[in-house]
């Protein structure tokens, strides 16, 4: 039986990558800012049209920093409905999270509910474009204002998303990209903080390099957060190859969409239609009507060689070191525990076949059928 991974790294021909090898190899610099490390940094804010951009190592190191950058302290409010680094970025600054629920449309953070989570305590906001979709950034920028906090987006999942005004990162005052081998854009491992001016690129690019400023000075501790030279050029050539692959996205998101819409208990994630959406995920909801719970279908498909997730399932709030915080209750999260109940993520990478989307859609339509 074959197996279909839930998502496989967007990989060009290996013969591509040799030639910027070589120029690592010639150069004898392997970190540190290299010639790679500048080249994508230009590259990448042509692309996603953006000013100014700062590497990392990964997103989890982009997020501590950012909140590092902003001097982000007491309480911040999140959402329980993303991967884990999100609340841990939070606790590594000793920072308390304050979960509040999601729209149950978006699966984002729902800003009707934000202003009832704000205490003398709450410094900022940490919403998470999750699965690429735009939050609702236009009221998360209001409250944001009347009460002075800060707005730093989790946008891991948000490469070339873009809405009506231009590049969804542009929006709070930081955004953090992932660049890790199962997001739309990889360097293997990988991030980057999109910024508002040069200076806080400066005091960012500082903090993940120990802190220092220059030979003698170092001004905080900082941490080594730096993209290497070899992940920067593999993410050179990714940029040859990402319009083509977010294409394949388009149109396998299309595929399912078409074949599961009409299906009784599938609900489709409602479409980003105000811009550029990415297809980084394709998560369903499975309801009451459909024959079998979202779990029953979890191991047939499993067992039939479809390698599904269920992401966000457990919410964050609910691991051992978030459920002790009264904002982990899931009376106060009522969407979000519904929705980690009934999600389950459908294979999709630019290498997936149409066959093998309807294959797929084949099997859990068989189960509505019986
Ligand atoms: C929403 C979200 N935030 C943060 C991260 C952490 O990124 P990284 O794996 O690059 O550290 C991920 C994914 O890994 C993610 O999905």
């Amino acid at each position: 039986m074959k197996s279909i991974p839930v998502t496989s790294p967007l990989l060009p021909p290996l013969e591509e990558f040799l030639p910027y090898l070589e120029e690592i190899w010639h150069s004898r610099i392997l970190t540190n800012g290299g010639s790679m490390h500048k080249a994508l940094e230009r590259e990448l804010c042509d692309y996603l049209g953006v000013e100014h951009i700062a590497l990392f190592a990964n997103g989890t190191l982009g997020l501590v920093t950012a909140l590092q950058a902003l001097r982000i302290s007491g309480e911040v409010i999140t959402t329980p409905y993303s991967f884990v680094a999100t609340a841990h970025s939070l606790l590594w600054n000793g920072i308390k999270p304050v979960f509040v629920d999601i729209d149950p449309l978006t699966m984002n953070l729902d800003p009707a509910k934000i202003e009832a989570a704000i205490t003398p305590q709450t410094t900022a906001i940490m919403p998470v474009h999750c699965y690429g979709t735009p939050c609702n950034v236009e009221e998360i920028a209001r409250i944001a204002d009347i009460y002075n906090l800060r707005v730093i987006y989790d946008a891991a999942h948000a490469f070339a998303v873009r809405d009506e005004g231009g590049s969804v990162l542009r929006h709070g005052d930081l955004s953090v990209l992932s660049f890790h081998a199962t997001k739309v854009f990889n360097t293997f491992e990988g991030g980057a903080i999109i910024c508002p001016d040069a200076k806080t690129r400066e005091r960012i690019n500082n903090l993940k390099n120990f802190g220092f400023v220059n030979e003698t000075t170092v001004v905080a501790p900082g941490i080594n957060g730096k993209m290497s030279e070899i992940n920067a050029a593999f993410g050179l050539l990714q940029l040859k190859h990402i319009d083509q692959a977010l294409e394949r996205r388009r149109a396998i998101a299309a595929l399912y969409r078409s074949l599961l819409d009409p299906v009784v208990g599938v609900r489709c994630p409602t479409p980003f239609t105000k811009g550029v959406a990415n297809n980084a995920y394709f998560p369903v909801l499975i309801d009451d009507d459909y024959p079998e719970t979202r779990d029953v279908l979890f191991q047939r498909l499993r067992a039939q060689g479809v390698m599904v997730r269920r992401y966000f399932y457990p919410l964050i709030s609910e691991f051992p070191m978030y459920r002790g915080l009264p904002s982990a209750a899931s009376a106060n999260l009522p969407v979000a525990s519904d929705v980690a109940q009934r999600v389950l993520c459908l294979p999709i990478y630019p290498d997936l076949s149409l066959a093998d989307v309807r294959l797929i859609c084949e099997l859990v339509i068989a189960a509505s059928e019986v």
